[in-house]
């Protein structure tokens, strides 16, 4: 189903790339990242060109629930723990800057995106880790502090407000931003060797190349795969709820992980968190609407949807140069969930990397951080990648094909060969190979989405097979129906 966003807000179509071109920057991704970074070197004088697979906002953008914050859940004492008290700043220095930005950018242009301040909250249980929290917050120039007042359909012990904070419609600004920009649509970026891009619609030779794909897809070097993965949220909005005020999250290992905004007479109820490709029965989205019935017993389903993200081992964005061995491409991923803000950072981190300024927060984000603290997230990545490929290899499907219940897909054996195969309401069966193309991890079938997922990097296909994001950059393979 369509986001309320993509439903109330469409952005005109762009042709595609066709034959050779040179240009300055090639930013590849037309989400909010890749246009957000194209701006701003624009902006700074550079040329450039976006080159965009589907459509202009496409993949997760038209799905997010639009915070602006540098509140990213509880996560200042243990930044500051893990990376110690200066990058824990500059994350946190950063994520307002981002903010002040956005505000700039919506004033200069005077652009109606229904952007609005609020307080942003991070709920919990316990009140001495909230208030530890909002102190640590605070230390580190945060607009931070504990309140005891909650606005929620449970108690809870208090929360952590963050002022000043914001939320918009961003498909709105997206759609203003992006028009003076040379965007090409439909064009899919197919392999990229040193300054040459290679696409299905012609070929670029850039002096800078940006991955602002979500997930990159080159793999070596820079072995995102290795130190990614991606988890899948879900979201209602309600008719009829009583609205909010704020935006509220929960603390983690809280007993009730839901997230709550509001837009336009509409409460926002999202929750459901899980690693992509670890799916339970069709549960996500009834579980949010049990939800919805016993808190707001009146209120109706207007609309619902579901985005993903990249999560990186130490909870910080890989924003940066791409890796040693390739200066002229930078990178933008592993945004946490908190894309609208991290967006807003990578823009402005990657125009002073690319312009030639030192930008005082960049060392935080570097891709290429490693130490001791951190690399144990980068092992657990690398060890769920091995549980993928196993599964592939030696677990035996518990079903057949005529056990599958119209509708729904599953791992089963036919035709003597383990395939994944989705049965349509019609009882025609659609069997694809059940390999990743990315990497070769078993996919595993989506009963909410109605999709084939992959645990191991989060590749998304649809119940036919054709690719929906990736890293993968191919469609799965179709067997024979017979
Ligand atoms: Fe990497 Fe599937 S996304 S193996």
């Amino acid at each position: 189903m369509e986001s309320i966003w993509s439903k109330t807000c469409p952005i005109r179509e762009r042709p595609p790339l066709t034959g050779d071109f040179r240009t300055e920057v090639a930013v590849i991704g037309a989400g909010m990242a890749g246009v957000l970074i194209a701006a701003a070197l624009q902006e700074a004088g550079a040329r450039v060109i976006v080159l965009e697979a589907d459509r202009i906002a496409s993949g997760q953008t038209r799905n997010t629930t639009a915070k602006i914050t540098s509140q990213h859940g509880a996560i200042y004492r243990r930044l500051t723990q893990l990376l110690g008290k200066d990058r824990a700043r500059q994350y946190a220095m950063a994520n307002e800057a981002a903010l002040a930005e956005y505000r700039r950018i919506i004033a200069e242009n005077g652009i109606a995106c229904d952007f609005e301040e609020q307080c942003a909250y991070v709920y919990g249980s316990d009140a001495g880790t909230l208030r530890a929290e909002a102190e640590c917050a605070a230390a580190l120039g945060l607009p931070a502090s504990f309140t005891k007042q909650v606005d929620l359909p449970f108690p809870a012990a208090g929360a952590v407000r963050f002022a000043h904070q914001a939320q918009f419609h961003p498909l709105k600004f997206l759609k203003a931003i992006s028009e003076p920009l040379t965007i090409y649509e439909h064009t899919s970026v197919q392999t990229v060797k040193e300054h040459r891009l290679v696409t299905n619609r012609g070929t670029v030779t850039a002096e800078k190349i940006v991955f602002a794909c979500h997930y990159p897809f080159v793999n070596f070097p820079g072995l995102y795969f290795a130190r990614m993965h991606q988890e899948r949220s879900y979201v209602l909005a309600l008719e009829n709820a009583p609205l909010m005020d704020g935006m509220w999250i929960f603390t983690d290992g809280e007993r009730n992980p839901y997230s709550f905004r509001t837009w336009n007479g509409l409460l926002l109820l999202g929750g459901g968190g899980h690693r992509c490709g670890e799916n339970r029965a069709g549960e996500r989205y009834n579980e949010l609407r049990r939800r919805a019935k016993e808190w707001y017993p009146q209120s109706r389903e207007a609309a619902h949807w579901s985005a993903q993200d990249g999560m990186t081992a130490d909870s910080v964005p890989y924003i940066g140069q791409y890796a040693p061995s390739r200066p002229d491409w930078y990178v933008a991923t592993g945004f946490q969930k908190w894309g609208m803000t991290a967006s807003m950072v990578a823009a402005m981190l990657l125009r002073d990397s690319i312009c030639g300024r030192k930008n005082p927060c960049a060392d935080v984000f570097a891709p290429c951080r490693f130490n001791k603290k951190t690399i144990s997230g980068v092992l657990k990545e690398s060890g769920q990648a091995v549980k993928g490929l196993t599964r592939r290899l030696f677990q035996i499907p518990a079903e057949t094909a005529k056990q599958l219940s119209p509708g729904q897909g599953g791992v089963v054996f036919l035709h003597g060969k383990k395939l994944g195969v989705y049965k349509d309401t019609d009882g025609s069966l659609y069997p694809v190979d059940i390999r990743c193309p990315h990497l070769g991890c078993q996919l595993e079938w989506n009963p909410d989405e109605k999709s084939w997922d992959c645990p191991c990097h989060g590749s998304r296909f649809d119940r036919f097979g054709r690719l929906i994001s990736g890293p993968a950059q191919t469609a799965l393979h179709k067997e024979s129906q017979k």
